[in-house]
């Protein structure tokens, strides 16, 4: 046994045990992929990271801009033998095929310990269940057709009231163009076509239309005069837009309002995360509405995160550790309350949350008004011809008739 320099080897053996324990620190590992790349999502999401890490875990964020560019990596990768740890979709038929194709684990030990089939909203429970199996860990509620409006922007125009039906929301977009501002801030990108469309179709159409429509694409609802005049009330919309609409980020498009130089815009409540992360406060510098008027159906859908099957066990308790953590009291809170979102548990101290996610809550409780969004109903390649139907009748001067001949084509398929 050679004579060793016990302070040096004092060190080293030091060093060796802090390198071990950092490996002990650095617990499972997990690798989230996301779409949250504005300054409210981004804002939200580091606070699931954050549990993550306080909770022992080593957590990679791979945020990728845009749902629809997000989810193809997230499948790609799946079926090229490389996924993620866990994916975010939303609460809806976008990641069908993978369950159909066994790339999914179930997260029904999740659902059991937190009694989803109890405590979850029926639109939400029915398209994340799948053959009597859950396979998604929904992490909060969306509803995509708020109307967001500036306060000083209605003043300026001399709006005193709220519009609460389609002629006064019209009458208010004319007061706003009248007074020199963008009317309506609308992103010109095809999904955010979608999104004015289906709250036109809930607001004018009026629930059983745009069930019969969304869920049940039903060839005479479409053909109707009713449908008609939604999708004449949809392209009246454009007229009240800007030049610098074509392309434009919804968040960019958020940021009009938050500077007043925009009137309203229609668009999910992940917008309040912006107005939030601008410390910009309900009813002193913005307003929301969700929807017009008392009765207006409440589009529910949400986000959720799915576990990619794998055969390595540290993979796997990295996404039983994630899954526990984003349903979890603390976490859900603080990322609700800064996404614009609402909690996906009944069970939390809401009164930290934004006066908008308490009018979100409230009509939550009246189930009369629910109804799914529609990709909670169609399938993707479904919500993908029927967007770009939209998209097209929105930028081009096609007759309505063919629109409604369109749309139906494109629900049938
Ligand atoms: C939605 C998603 C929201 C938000 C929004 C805009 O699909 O549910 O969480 O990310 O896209 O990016």
């Amino acid at each position: 046994m050679y004579k060793t320099n016990q302070p040096v080897l004092a060190l080293l053996l030091s060093s060796l045990v802090v390198v071990s324990t950092s490996a002990h620190a650095a617990g499972p590992k997990a690798e989230v992929l996301h779409w949250w790349t504005s300054g409210g999502e981004s804002a939200a999401v580091a606070k699931f990271a954050d549990a993550y890490r306080a909770a022992g875990g080593a957590w990679t964020d791979t945020a990728i801009a845009g749902g629809d560019q997000a989810r193809s990596v997230a499948i790609n990768r799946m079926v090229g033998g490389n996924p993620p740890t866990a994916a975010q979709f939303n609460i809806s038929r976008q990641f069908q095929d993978v369950v159909e194709q066994d790339m999914l684990n179930n997260v029904d030990d999740v659902a059991t310990r937190e009694n989803w089939d109890k405590t979850l909203p029926e639109p939400i429970r029915n398209v994340l269940k799948i053959k009597g199996h859950y396979y998604a860990v929904p992490v909060n509620i969306h509803m995509p057709g708020w109307i967001w409006y500036s306060k000083s922007a209605f003043k300026k125009a001399g709006i005193d009231k709220e519009p609460s039906t389609p002629d006064e929301l019209f009458a208010a977009l004319d007061k706003l163009k009248g007074a020199g501002l963008i009317p309506l801030a609308h992103g010109g990108q095809a999904w955010q076509e979608t999104i004015v469309f289906m709250a036109m179709l809930a607001n004018v159409g009026g629930k059983e239309l745009y069930l019969s429509v969304m869920r049940d694409r039903n060839v005479t609802a479409m053909n109707s005069e009713a449908f008609r005049k939604v999708l004449l009330s949809f392209k009246r919309l454009r007229s009240y837009i800007d030049t610098a609409s074509p392309g434009r980020n919804w968040n960019d498009t958020t940021a009009l309002l938050i500077k007043g130089t925009a009137g309203m815009q229609i668009m999910g409540d992940w917008a309040l995360g912006e107005f939030v992360a601008a410390k910009q406060v309900a009813g002193r510098e913005y307003g929301c509405m969700p929807g017009l008027g008392p009765k207006a159906p409440y589009l529910i859908q949400g986000d959720a995160f799915v576990f990619p099957k794998t055969s390595n066990p540290e993979t796997i308790k990295a996404q039983k550790l994630l899954a526990s953590i984003v349903v979890a009291p603390g976490p859900q809170l603080d990322f609700n309350k800064l996404k614009g979102s609402i909690p996906i548990r009944n069970d939390l101290d809401v009164t930290q949350l934004n006066l908008c996610a308490q009018m979100g809550l409230e009509i939550m409780k009246d189930k009369s008004r629910h109804a799914g969004i529609g990709e909670i109903y169609l399938t993707p390649d479904q919500n993908g011809a029927l967007t770009d139907v939209l998209t097209a009748y929105w930028n081009t001067n096609m007759a309505v008739e063919k629109a409604q001949k369109n749309i139906i084509a494109a629900l049938k398929n």
